[in-house]
């Protein structure tokens, strides 16, 4: 069974991005299991936070599902033509302490899209991740792109995604990366 882990990088409740991995639940090959978390309870970094108490539980529990997956999904939303502070945070915490970082990051696969209601489809984001993914020495998938635009017009008003040329074009993707993913490197 291939192991993936969707995180997606936004806290709204009808988030674009959590919908997006959600239907990606629903399209996995059948070997492969798709687990979805939120960054909610994730504290703002804090040095001084880290040196008096140490690594936070909620960021411990999300380390232990990274540790645990062959592949990470990463659904970033775009903020000011970058990447929003709330998963650029999550993952500067998972990245501590450094002796730990290797074993985290260190050659896991990583694969990024993102939703936005805008018509460039978070490709702004998604770029200004690549010097941080490169930084945290992960392997990074280049094989596809997923750029949700109009997001507004992809999914139903329960966020399940009814466009269905996206709906392939995930499928097709998350089959693309679970395969990279447990390739050896
Ligand atoms: C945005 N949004 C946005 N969208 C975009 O395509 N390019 C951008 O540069 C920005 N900038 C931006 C800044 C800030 C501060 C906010 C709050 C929003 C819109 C953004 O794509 C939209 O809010 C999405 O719905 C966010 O993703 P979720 O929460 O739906 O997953």
């Amino acid at each position: 069974m291939t192991k993936l882990l969707g995180i997606s990088g936004s806290l709204r409740k009808a988030s674009y991005n959590t919908a997006l991995l959600r239907a990606a639940q629903g399209l996995v090959p059948p070997d492969v299991e798709l687990e979805l978390v939120t960054l909610h309870g994730i504290p703002l970094y804090d040095g001084d936070l880290e040196q008096a108490e140490g690594i936070p539980e909620a960021v411990t529990a999300l380390k232990q599902k990274v540790l645990a997956c062959h592949g990470l999904l990463i659904a970033t939303p775009e903020y000011n033509n970058g990447m929003p502070g709330v998963l650029k945070n999550a993952l500067d915490w998972l990245s501590r302490p450094p002796k730990e970082s290797a074993s985290v990051f260190g050659d896991r696969a990583v694969a990024l899209l993102g939703a936005t209601p805008g018509g460039m489809g978070t490709v702004s984001a998604q770029a200004a991740w690549l010097p941080v993914l490169k930084a945290l020495g992960v392997r990074t998938w280049s094989g596809g792109r997923l750029l949700a635009s109009r997001a507004g017009q992809l999914f139903d008003d329960q966020g399940a995604l009814s466009d269905e040329t996206m709906r392939k074009q995930l499928q097709v993707f998350v089959a693309g990366f679970a395969a990279f993913a447990v390739r050896p490197a």
